[in-house]
């Protein structure tokens, strides 16, 4: 079990996490407003990240991590200490608090609260994100124009069985590693992937959709999702150029370990995740034991112009 190398890690430090618990009872909950954080609220909570110079050092050195083109475009941030010292509530708001920072929190599922719980579930198939197995290479909500800037993802309980390792790997220098031919086959307007209903902040469906849309790398995506390939056809061109990215991303893909309290953020314009199977006899671990994470949004202004 291998967790992310510390080049990646932000901890938090002993005086803010310390701050953080003395304003969160306080500050207002986490109200939406058409999806997104309510601007009042983002307001309240940023007036302690603009009171603390700890707060400001953090802020930075996770934009650094996401932002830098030629990075990696992720960050795991160790918020164990919030949920372990405030319980899972209060610490559930102080890491909202934690990533408002970054950019506005962004409830994309109507059906679900701002945190979406992602537990383990043995019935459904095992490649989807609340399933048991290897979910593979992907951005999330990628059937749209506007997908989330930022996806989350907050581990409140590792697999007991030690297994589930998450994968990013960089979209941007894998494209640049495929053929011209490839490039321009993942240009065109023809892939597929899932439904789009119940879904607010991420503009229209796209469908189909280009992988590459020709934009600039922070205002367009990679719109890449290997779970679409097996719905292709194998004679299809189309299919081969899909197949080249996700080799390419594959061979450089890194992978490590969730811990209890990891909340890792990836900035979907740089960067694609998965994850690994989950250790085996999951059905001998009780559901209220086995791996659950929470899966939040951010939208960045940057990227909105
Ligand atoms: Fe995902």
């Amino acid at each position: 079990m291998t967790t992310a190398p510390s080049t990646y890690r932000v901890p938090l430090p002993e005086t803010l996490i310390g701050l953080l618990g003395k304003r969160v009872i306080d500050l207002p909950a986490a109200e939406l407003d058409g999806g997104l954080l309510h601007e009042d609220v983002s307001a309240a909570y940023d007036r302690v990240r603009a009171e603390s110079p700890e707060a400001q050092i953090l802020v930075r050195r996770c934009r650094d991590l996401l932002n830098d083109p030629d990075g990696d475009g992720f960050a795991v941030l160790e918020v164990g200490p919030l949920l372990d010292h405030y319980g899972l509530d209060d610490g559930q708001k102080a890491a909202t608090i934690v990533l408002s920072w970054l950019g506005r929190p962004l409830r994309v599922f109507d059906k679900w609260p701002l945190w979406k719980p992602l537990g383990t579930n043995l019935a459904i198939d095992p490649m989807r994100a609340t399933g048991s197995g290897y979910n593979p290479l992907h951005i999330d909500v990628v059937n749209t124009t506007e997908p989330p800037d930022y996806s989350a993802l907050l581990c409140v309980r590792p697999d007991p069985r030690g297994k589930g390792h998450s994968l990013v790997s960089q979209l941007r220098r894998a494209v640049n590693r495929l053929s011209e031919g490839e490039r321009a086959s993942l240009a065109e307007e023809v892939f597929h992937d899932g439904a789009f209903y119940d879904l607010t902040g991420v503009g229209r469906e796209y469908d189909p959709f280009p992988v590459l849309d020709g934009r600039p790398a922070f205002a367009g995506f990679v719109r890449f999702t290997a779970k679409m390939l097996p719905g292709m056809d194998l004679n299809d061109p189309h299919t081969s150029a899909v197949r080249a990215l996700e080799r390419e991303l594959i061979a450089e893909q890194k992978k490590f370990f969730l811990g209890f309290g990891d909340l890792i953020v990836v900035n979907q314009h740089l960067c694609v995740h998965g994850r690994e199977a989950l250790g085996e006899r999951q059905e001998e671990v009780p559901e209220a034991q086995r791996r659950l994470l929470w899966q939040m949004f951010l939208r960045t202004a940057g990227a909105e112009a």
